[in-house]
């Protein structure tokens, strides 16, 4: 790519410093900003990696004015000459890899780097169709829940939770080597369908739809495989390879800690490991080799989809908030639920993920308010609660403990130190990295490269 690299301050005296591996994970319900924060740290590192989901994620990357969405592809392409890996882990919709390769290529970028593992799960195109008439289906039989929620999860239905049941079904599922074996990729296509065409159309199918067609879909998986042929290889010898030879390796988690399908609040998650213990089975990378965990969080809370969200806002404020971080998803387009800054949740995540510094994201768009507010605590059945419950209906019921800060209205934009934050701003940072317990290494204060302050 021939764009110009502007650059953060201290980003300099990061890039300079060879670590070893890191991890960039989200604290929240997703779309921290991990897009922005991988883009940032893959400066310093030879391989950025992604671990799990599939193209749910929306990770949004500005350089130089110009705005990435990437879905499947790790953040780190936008850096010419480094590798991109996608992980085992990774449920991979071969055809939207293949759209943003060419959405990529088409504004100059090189997706050299781009490597696939052979054993990566591929979506297909049931699996997206299962998703939306699972939905639909759930919605309509099931309108409210015990959480006091709609009966469906709110997925991107992007085809994620059929994919992963079926990689954990075993029989029929696809691998992406599958795809450059007729034999083999027609053998496990007919197994699978044999068991998809009578629930799609239990679920609602009704056209004779060439997804579940056993030709047209044979050669329609055959056909990406050939364009994604050269990609495609044992990317856990790849990256030992890296490993030995001194390299080093960032890992790109995609949603967040509170979707994670074991530690999140359960059934409103994803299907994968979020959180950094999952980078060991997603990339066959162990744990020990990781020796930097980035939680990035908002300065407040946002969630898309169903579940429990303890300090929403309703109201204008919300509106406001919505509105000031163009909170809109990157992969749905939706509006995010939005909410004060959840520090009970984000500690949990600290915790779960073993942090070793937090990322802060999105201070700028707190400015304005008389006052900003934190939760602190819960109140759940007249009990107080110092920790997070992420038991679904149990954290339904919690209502916000807040603790008040004065507010700020200086626009923070274009602030290059924590020390030059108006006081308030700062007081804000200090208040929430003293109950967190780790300390705050980026604050970011727009979506651009140049907009972030480092300390690590
Ligand atoms: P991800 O899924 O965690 O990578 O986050 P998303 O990309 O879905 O959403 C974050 C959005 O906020 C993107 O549009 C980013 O460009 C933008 N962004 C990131 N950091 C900041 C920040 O500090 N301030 C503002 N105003 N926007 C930011
Ligand atoms: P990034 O990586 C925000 C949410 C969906 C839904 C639930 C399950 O951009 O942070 P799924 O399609 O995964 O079965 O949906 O999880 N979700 C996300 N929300 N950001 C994401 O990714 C998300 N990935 C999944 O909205 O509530
Ligand atoms: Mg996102």
């Amino acid at each position: 790519m021939t764009t110009q690299h502007p650059t953060a301050s201290g980003f300099s005296d990061l890039s300079a410093r060879k670590p070893a591996c890191s991890a960039v994970v989200g604290l929240q319900w997703g779309d921290e900003g991990k897009g922005k924060i991988v883009d940032l740290m893959a400066a310093a590192h030879d391989a950025v990696v992604r671990y799990n989901g599939g193209a749910n994620a929306g990770h949004s990357v500005v350089v130089a004015g110009s705005r990435y969405s990437l879905h499947l592809i790790p953040s780190g392409i936008l850096y010419p000459g480094k590798a991109a890996v996608i992980g085992n882990g990774v449920v991979v919709d071969p055809w939207k890899v293949v759209d943003e390769i060419d959405g990529l290529a088409g504004k100059g970028v090189d997706t050299r780097g781009l490597v696939i593992s052979d054993r990566a799960h591929v979506v297909l195109p049931y699996h997206k169709l299962e998703d939306g008439l699972r939905e639909d289906l759930l919605n309509r039989s099931n309108p409210a829940t015990a959480e006091g929620g709609s009966g469906n999860i709110g997925t991107t239905r992007r085809g994620i939770g059929p994919a992963y049941a079926d990689k954990c079904q075993r029989a029929g599922a696809v691998r992406m080597r599958d795809l450059l074996r007729r034999d083999a990729l027609r053998e496990r296509l007919s197994l699978s369908l044999a068991v998809k065409k009578p629930l799609l159309s239990g679920l609602g199918l009704t056209d004779g739809s060439s997804d579940v067609d056993l030709d047209a879909l044979t050669e329609k998986c055959l056909a990406v495989g050939q364009r994604l042929a050269p990609m495609i290889q044992d990317t856990t010898q790849l990256l030992h390879g890296m490993l030995g030879q001194g390299k080093s390796i960032l890992f790109e988690g995609a949603n967040g800690t509170l979707l994670d399908v074991d530690h999140g609040t359960y059934p409103y998650v994803t299907g994968s490991s979020c959180i950094a213990s999952g980078i060991g089975t997603g990339t066959g990378v162990p744990a020990t080799r990781v020796s930097r965990v980035i939680g990035v969080m908002k300065a407040y809370t946002t969630r898309v989809g169903s579940g429990p969200m303890p300090s929403e806002l309703k109201n204008e404020t919300g509106n406001r908030i919505r509105e000031r971080g163009r909170e809109y998803g990157t992969t749905t387009g939706r509006p995010r639920r939005v909410g004060w800054l959840d520090l009970v949740a984000t500690k949990y995540s600290v915790m779960i993920n073993g942090a070793t510094g937090v990322a802060l994201t999105m201070l700028d768009v707190l400015a304005g308010f008389d006052q900003v507010n934190a939760c602190t605590a819960y109140e759940i059945d007249g009990k107080t609660y110092d920790y997070f419950v992420p038991d679904a209906i149990e954290l339904s019921k919690a209502k916000p403990v807040l603790t008040t800060l004065p507010g700020w209205s200086q626009d923070l934009s274009t602030v290059t130190s924590r020390d030059r934050l108006p006081d308030n701003a700062r007081k804000y940072v200090d208040f929430l990295e003293k109950y967190l317990g780790v300390p705050v290494q980026i604050v970011s204060v727009g979506p651009g490269r140049e907009q972030t302050m480092i300390a690590m």
